[in-house]
């Protein structure tokens, strides 16, 4: 058995004289091999039968050359393209073919046994290309594992001080990625946002129990340590930049108020990034919704009450509406950490 013996071509030929030839010449080589007129054809035969590569011209009758290319690339992406051109051989059309996904480039006249050997490496370099994509793809995965992980480690080294920390990013992780998708965001940004509510409060660990949890209020030196967690939680976040690059400020503005009241940095409005913009509002509902040392928890309608009032001095008046669309959605106060993450692994989230 030859090399080219299981490989099943489609010539999408429009000149009978030229498709019989090249169907002749090619079952001769030991292809399995079908003819096609136009480029629609060769689009509906790809979907009723399996083949490795369609040999053709990218002026074919039918649809055009380069939007044929781009359903064959979406549709059947196993699938290798060899065009064979008439043209005399012009380099920038060579290049722009490759650019759009062909194979090979191949110019008439070619002999069987040279146009034999093309498919045969058109078929390779497919398959090279799809082990590439894949290895591509399993490597991304394999660094959003090893950041998810991370954080996962962090947040658990967070609870050992406090367990309330935990529920809040938790509720606030998933109140911050319901807004963003909301908004439409992609799953990529989303993942970020996400990440980043976790661990926006990862600074605290450093603040003292007796700061963090005093009853009544804090003296001007508390308050100090406790704004301080911003900076520490960035610093701690750091080493997860190159994955995730937006987490480091996210975190470091996580308390900064539109009107540029906030902290640490006292910048306001779009200056702030977006997901803190996000968080500030997630993070202020759980709050209120949550029993506090120094106070009872209060209704999701006393919460949202407090969010509009605040649209435009402590929250972006932009992202108000949102919140007022989404908070319904948002878990229910009494709810932990563990409900919730339970109920984010039904959503598919
Ligand atoms: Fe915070």
């Amino acid at each position: 058995m030859n090399a080219q013996a299981q490989i099943r071509v489609l010539i999408v030929e429009d000149d009978p004289d030229q498709a019989r030839l090249l169907l002749y010449g090619l079952t001769k080589e030991g292809f399995l091999a079908a003819v096609v007129e136009s480029a629609t054809s060769a689009l509906l035969r790809l979907k009723q039968e399996i083949f490795d590569v369609v040999l053709s011209d990218l002026n074919m009758p039918g649809i055009r050359g380069d939007e044929f290319l781009r359903r064959l690339r979406n549709d059947h992406p196993s699938v290798a393209f060899a065009m064979y051109t008439g043209e005399t051989q012009d380099v920038s059309a060579a290049v722009n073919a490759f650019r759009n996904g062909i194979d090979d480039y191949l110019t008439k006249p070619m002999s069987t046994k040279e146009l034999a050997k093309a498919l045969v490496g058109a078929v390779h370099n497919r398959q090279r290309e799809l082990f590439m994509e894949r290895q591509l793809r399993m490597a991304r995965h394999g660094q959003f594992e090893a950041v998810y992980r991370t954080q996962r480690a962090l947040v658990r080294a967070m609870e050992t001080k406090d367990m309330y920390t935990r529920h809040h990013s938790v509720k606030v992780a998933y109140c911050t990625v319901l807004m963003a998708r909301e908004m439409g965001l992609d799953r990529p940004r989303m993942r970020t946002f996400k990440v980043a509510a976790l661990l926006h409060d990862i600074g605290k660990i450093g603040v003292p129990l007796t700061v963090l949890h005093k009853e009544g209020a804090l003296d001007d030196k508390e308050w100090e340590i406790i704004k301080k967690h911003t900076t520490d939680g960035a610093h701690i976040v750091e080493p997860l930049k190159k994955y995730l690059p937006e987490v480091v400020s996210i975190v470091r503005h996580e308390h900064e108020r539109w009107d540029g009241t906030g902290y640490p940095d006292g910048i306001g409005k779009l200056d702030i990034p977006l997901a803190s913009r996000l968080i500030m509002i997630a993070d202020t509902y759980d709050a209120i919704c949550s029993d506090r040392a120094y106070r009872k928890a209060q209704s999701p309608e006393v919460a949202a009450e407090v969010i509009r009032a605040g649209a435009g001095t402590q929250f972006d008046p932009d992202l108000v509406p949102i919140f007022e669309r989404s908070y319904h959605q948002f878990p229910k106060p009494e709810l932990g950490a563990e409900a919730v993450l339970e109920r984010e692994r039904e959503a598919g989230g």
